[in-house]
């Protein structure tokens, strides 16, 4: 057992719906088998578990392990793609660099390269888009099974759209995902999600196999992503004349519902929201890489008045980089933009976004925020001496100020320590 003494921030009650930031300056968290034992001002539980070792981590601030709900594994070298929309993005970025998993010496050195890109960015869980090759997604569950990073992921798969070494037909990608959710799913932190790459780069028949996995092994996740762009969005309505819009490409086959996340979502009808917050699917909200791809500014306010539950997403490598911070950042200044439209983000709900949300979005009851009762999967913030966000923290006027600033300024560099169920994670 462990008492961390700490100055702590994390956002247990959705400021979406009243809650506030909680914040404790000198808290007093027992961790006990990875778990949080007992949490409370640190002299009530140092007294009622004296001898008890204590580590002092004040001279940080703690949050609660970030969580992202969407993000590439084969795309790390892809970052910084800038200047393009969607389409080319990925003709002239992505594709080419997600063919060179094919050759899985390459493949395991970009899965060791992205769990360090999450672990150092304060990333305790994630949501990730696989590779279209089954050897390359075998490489990603070994290496967040080694690291210990709570990682849901699957076979990426399409059958006609993109260049022919990225594609399969429905029936290898049932034969191959279902080998690879028996293999992974369940085992340790890792879950599988059937994981369709769009309905633009799927027929009706390969979506109608990740719905035949989906319903063959209890339990699996489904991600995809929708309504990005708007080329992209007219050529699913040629490709789907049947569907009523995009997200019925999915929900035709029984792919939307509690344990579905789409990522993007930009540009929705009202009756695809009315749909998503019915059966309580979640959308990953990626805004840098909306921003990079010029995809569109997220409506969020439209999200939320129809009760559709919303994450953040790096979407590495569109998205700008691994930090959900800066993800954060990007949100606020997106719905500031809207102006009338947008909503008014505090860093509450920066926090909550980046936090508490992905783990509902994720189903995962035991992680988000750092109450008695869930697994410590903690990040410790803590600036070099001198360094323009420590001057800020130790400026800050509030602990509320101390969050915006970092979500403002604080970077990977900034996350001096992570913990996933009570053990320091080294990527
Ligand atoms: N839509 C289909 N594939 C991708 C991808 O790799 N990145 C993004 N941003 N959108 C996509
Ligand atoms: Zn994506």
């Amino acid at each position: 057992m462990t008492i961390y003494r700490c100055r702590v921030l994390d956002t247990p009650d959705d400021p979406f719906a009243g809650g506030t930031l909680r914040a404790d300056d000198d808290a007093g968290l027992l961790v006990q088998g990875g778990v949080i034992a007992e949490r409370g001002a640190f002299a009530d539980v140092a007294a009622r578990h004296p001898g008890e070792s204590v580590t002092d981590l004040r001279a940080g601030v703690l949050l609660p392990g970030l969580i992202d709900t969407h993000v590439h594994y084969p795309q790390v070298r892809a970052i910084g793609g800038l200047g393009m929309p969607l389409l080319d993005w990925l003709d002239q970025c992505a594709l080419p660099e997600e063919q060179r998993l094919a050759e899985p010496e390459y493949a395991r050195a970009v899965a060791r390269e992205f769990l360090t890109g999450l672990t150092s960015a304060g990333t305790t869980t994630a949501l990730v888009f696989g590779s279209h090759y089954p050897d390359a997604v075998d490489a990603l569950f070994t290496e967040a099974d080694r690291v210990g990073t709570r990682v849901t992921a699957g076979l990426v798969v399409s059958d006609h759209n993109l260049p022919e070494p990225l594609l399969s037909t429905p029936e290898r990608s049932y034969r191959e995902g279902r080998a690879l959710a028996e293999r992974w799913h369940g085992h340790g932190r890792l879950r599988y999600a059937v994981t369709p790459r769009f309905s633009y780069s799927t027929t009706s028949d390969m979506l109608a196999s990740c719905a035949d996995l989906l319903s063959d092994v209890p339990g699996l996740w489904f991600t995809s992503h929708v309504n990005e762009n708007p080329a992209e969005i007219a050529a699913v309505a040629d490709l789907f004349p049947g569907a009523a819009n995009y997200t019925d490409t999915y929900a035709k086959h029984g792919l939307i519902h509690r344990r579905s996340v789409l990522a993007h979502n930009a540009h929705p009808r009202d009756e695809e929201l009315h749909l998503l917050g019915e059966v309580g699917a979640s959308i990953a909200h990626c805004p840098t890489s909306n921003s990079a791809l010029a995809s569109g500014s997220f409506p969020l306010r439209r999200h939320l008045d129809h009760g559709v539950r919303v994450a953040l997403g790096t979407d590495v490598g569109a998205g700008s980089g691994f930090s959900l911070f800066k993800e954060g950042l990007q949100a606020y200044f997106m719905q500031q933009l809207l102006k009338e439209d947008g909503v008014p983000l505090t860093p509450a709900h920066l926090l909550h976004l980046a936090t508490r949300a992905g783990a509902t979005a994720l189903g995962l009851d035991d992680v988000g925020d750092l109450s008695a009762g869930r697994r410590f999967d903690a990040i410790l913030v803590q600036p070099s001496a001198a360094q323009p966000l420590d001057v800020c923290l130790r400026h800050a006027a509030s602990a509320e100020n101390a969050l915006a600033k970092i979500f403002s300024i604080g970077t990977p560099a900034d996350v001096a320590r992570v913990w996933i169920d009570g053990d320091i994670v080294v990527a």
